[in-house]
């Protein structure tokens, strides 16, 4: 490792809403090392300026998303994320505080789990079948979405989640989820109706896409696919053959048959 060359500067946000009313900005002098991450930082001050301060992380290696935090304003993993000269360092600021750089991502899984986000094969079919052929594209298709490392950056980034926590918009990484499941050759529930709720109030402006450290690309991949997926659903003509084939409607967003 090379030897210290000079100092940065991490103005963290501190704040306990346990104790707390309001949050408190305190800057830290962290001795610079080359090649040295946020993440690193953080580290830096808890075992040796202040072992109170609460974050974080698990590998350090960009695989398990839990180390995200904004810094100067922009979500990020900090395990991959270069130190500044002086940089402000404060949690994913869509989320409520559990204590300092802690953000409670509880309602992304409340929401979540409203989706069933497993498989669901029909089981008379997967009976008889011995093997499954996947077409190479469904596969693509369906693999983009397990690219995801759940670390809500492209949640905390979106301004229909921001602006409008009163939405019960799934926001983008549950429509990944979703989408993903839906494409999905063996899956066989609607998922349409999940996608739906406030889905209009995306203005595919790619700003999850952008941020979102495993390339996924949602806006392009997902987003749109939802939205056509929801229009082709509420079409009338479609709505008569699944009535005339005896199948079920799709579940409503929240997991109800409509
Ligand atoms: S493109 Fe839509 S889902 Fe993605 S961040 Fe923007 S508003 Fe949110
Ligand atoms: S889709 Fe990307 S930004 Fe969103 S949670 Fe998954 S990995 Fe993170
Ligand atoms: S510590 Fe796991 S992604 Fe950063």
């Amino acid at each position: 490792m090379d030897a210290v060359q000079e100092h940065v500067t991490a103005v963290v946000r501190r704040f306990d809403p346990t104790r707390e009313k309001t949050p408190r900005y305190v800057e830290y002098e962290v001795p610079y090392v080359k090649g040295m991450k946020v993440l690193d930082a953080v580290r830096y001050i808890q075992r040796n300026l202040d072992g109170t301060l609460a974050y974080r992380w698990n590998c350090r290696e960009g695989i398990c998303g839990s180390c995200a935090m904004e810094v100067d304003g922009k979500p990020v993993l900090t395990c991959k994320t270069e130190v500044r000269g002086k940089m402000l360092i404060e949690p994913m600021l869509s989320f409520p505080c559990v204590k300092d750089l802690v953000a409670d991502v509880r309602e992304v899984r409340e929401k979540l789990a409203k989706l069933s986000p497993w498989l669901a094969p029909r089981p008379e079919e997967d009976a008889k079948k011995e093997f499954w052929r996947i077409k190479e594209h469904e596969l693509h298709e369906a693999e983009e979405a397990r690219l995801c490392i759940e670390c809500y950056i492209c949640y905390d980034v979106c301004h229909v989640i921001r602006n409008h926590k009163e939405l019960p918009f799934p926001g983008p990484v549950n429509i990944v989820h979703a989408v993903g499941l839906d494409r999905h050759p063996k899956d066989s529930m609607d998922r349409s109706l999940f996608m739906h709720k406030d889905i209009w109030n995306c203005n595919m402006n790619r700003c999850c896409s952008s941020s979102c450290p495993q390339g996924i690309r949602i806006t392009e991949n997902f987003i749109t696919y939802a939205k056509e997926r929801i229009v082709e659903e509420n079409n009338i003509v479609n709505a008569l053959i699944r009535r005339v084939r005896n199948k079920p409607g799709p579940l409503d967003s929240w997991g109800e048959r409509k």
